[in-house]
């Protein structure tokens, strides 16, 4: 796997990424493409100016041609959540941005890892595997890893906790039918609610519910401060990227074409899965309680008919 990434869209998220990937180890070379060429290279300036100060990779703005040999391309193109929108709202704008880059991001770096981060970015894998011809396991979504990131950071701070020792995942889709899985949240091998009635800290069904609420609601509230959530989904594109480049066969929750699960065909959704240099495994479907199977299996439905709607 080269150390090469290449970056669509220089935007909040595109640069963000940017910004963190010229610091990961083994990656050589970032690339950032954004039709307002400009951007491109005013980011990709100020990103190579903080990485001066101790990263040894070359951080440049470029068109798709650039991208020749890149190991990874991050698509961050499009537009982005606006308040009072949902992901889906984004549907039909999205599909045919990413289409357009997709035609050119493949006809220069065919065999990348594709890593989407676009809205409603569990829509993006379909539209490269069904539409391109990708291969399932080189279309990743970025899904449910930031989701299952921010469960994680929020159940750290009920335990009083790293976040790194609270083992929590997020599944279905990145947006309102979310699934936080927990029944399979742990700590210390422990399930999580024992594990929080030992630390005098009992989640309650209250306490679950508004973390639920809270996880679930993120975007829009950081979005209603600030306009934009990029730092968030910057550092899991970052992550992603690092355990793809880095071939470090770890785990996250990310999104990829399933031609089925739990009944419902042809969708895409977060579910566990392994990331190395060759892009994602197989989805392994954790034991779920029975209402986190239907939760899941309703998620499911709504990807179907997002795709359906934004693919046909
Ligand atoms: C968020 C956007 C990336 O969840 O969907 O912050």
């Amino acid at each position: 796997m080269g150390g090469k990434v290449g970056i669509i869209g220089a935007g909040q998220v595109g640069a963000a990424a940017g910004f963190l990937l010229a610091n990961v180890p083994g990656i050589s070379e970032v690339v950032l493409v954004d039709m307002d060429a400009a951007r491109a290279r005013s980011e990709a300036a100020d990103i190579a100016h903080a990485a001066a100060f101790g990263s040894p990779a070359l951080v440049r703005a470029g068109d798709y041609a650039e991208l020749a040999g890149a190991g990874v391309v991050v698509v961050t193109a499009g537009t982005s959540l606006k308040p009072g929108q949902t992901r889906l709202d984004l549907l039909a704008a999205n599909v045919g941005v990413v289409s357009a880059v997709l035609e050119r991001v493949l006809a220069v770096a065919p065999e990348a890892v594709l890593l989407f981060a676009s809205n409603p970015v569990d829509v993006m894998p379909a539209v490269a595997v069904r539409h391109f011809g990708v291969p399932r396991g080189r279309a990743i979504g970025t899904g449910c890893a930031l989701d299952s990131a921010r469960f994680r950071d929020r159940l750290a701070r009920h335990l009083g906790l790293s976040p790194g020792s609270v083992h929590a995942n997020v599944l279905g889709e990145h947006g309102d039918s979310e699934v936080l899985h927990w029944s399979g949240a742990q700590v210390a091998g422990m399930p999580l609610a024992d594990f929080a009635a030992g630390m005098g800290v009992p989640l309650t069904s209250e306490a679950r519910e508004s973390i639920t609420q809270e996880v679930r609601t993120s975007a829009y509230r950081i979005k209603e401060g600030k306009g934009v959530s990029n730092f968030g989904i910057g550092g899991c594109i970052a992550r992603l990227t690092r355990a793809i480049v880095n071939d470090e066969h770890v785990v996250f929750s990310t999104s990829t074409f399933m031609e089925e699960l739990l009944g419902v065909g042809e969708t895409c959704v977060s579910l566990p899965h392994v990331l190395s240099a060759q892009g994602a495994s197989a989805p392994f479907l954790p034991p779920l309680d029975a209402a986190e199977e239907t939760a899941l299996r309703h998620s499911a439905e709504v990807l179907r008919q997002a795709i359906r709607v934004g693919l046909d």
